[in-house]
């Protein structure tokens, strides 16, 4: 029985944007990691960075995930990074369908560009592909993988709701 989705990517995948709609189809809850971790620490998670650094914000991932574990009908889009630390995706893997969104390094650039640029691992642009590449091992973790490259947001939610039946009646 799956009753929770976790949506995992690069930067600039689509999560957020996916799982919010995808939640909708679903009548699922929809969690952001990052909004929920700048929301509780009442700073953005550039300034986290700036000020406690990575390792630190790796901490409040973690916990983040141990809290919502028990959380059911929830659609789960948390940051790029989160997948560094392979055992909370192991953690939450009972009841979960999790699928990759992927993106590769020039999309993802020029979606950062359009959203006014704000990502502290994305300010030296020469080290995306590097860091695309080195992620992957984690991103191939997941159960499905979906190209973002040339799809819309509404019909990958549509086509990882259908995954979701599918699964749901197996
Ligand atoms: C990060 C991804 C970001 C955010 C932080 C670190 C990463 O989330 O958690 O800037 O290490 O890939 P998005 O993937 O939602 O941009």
């Amino acid at each position: 029985m799956i009753d929770r989705v976790i949506l995992i990517g690069f930067m600039c995948s689509g999560k957020s944007t996916v799982g919010r709609l995808l939640a909708e189809r679903l009548g699922w809850d929809f969690l952001d990691f990052d909004a929920t971790i700048e929301m509780e620490q009442g700073m953005d998670v550039h300034e986290i960075f700036a000020r406690r650094g990575e390792a630190a914000f790796r901490a409040l991932e973690r916990d983040l995930t141990e809290r919502i574990a028990p959380q059911r009908r929830v659609v789960l889009a948390p940051g790029g990074g989160w997948v560094t630390q392979p055992e909370l995706l192991e953690e939450l893997r009972p009841g979960s369908l999790t699928a990759w969104l992927k993106v590769g390094p020039r999309t993802v650039l020029e979606r950062h560009r359009r959203q006014g640029g704000v990502r502290p691992l994305l300010t030296v642009e020469e080290q995306v592909p590097a860091l695309i590449t080195a992620r992957e091992p984690f991103y191939r973790r997941a159960d499905y993988a979906l190209d973002t490259e040339s799809r819309q947001p509404a019909g990958l939610a549509a086509e990882l709701a259908d995954w979701v039946a599918r699964e749901g009646d197996s």
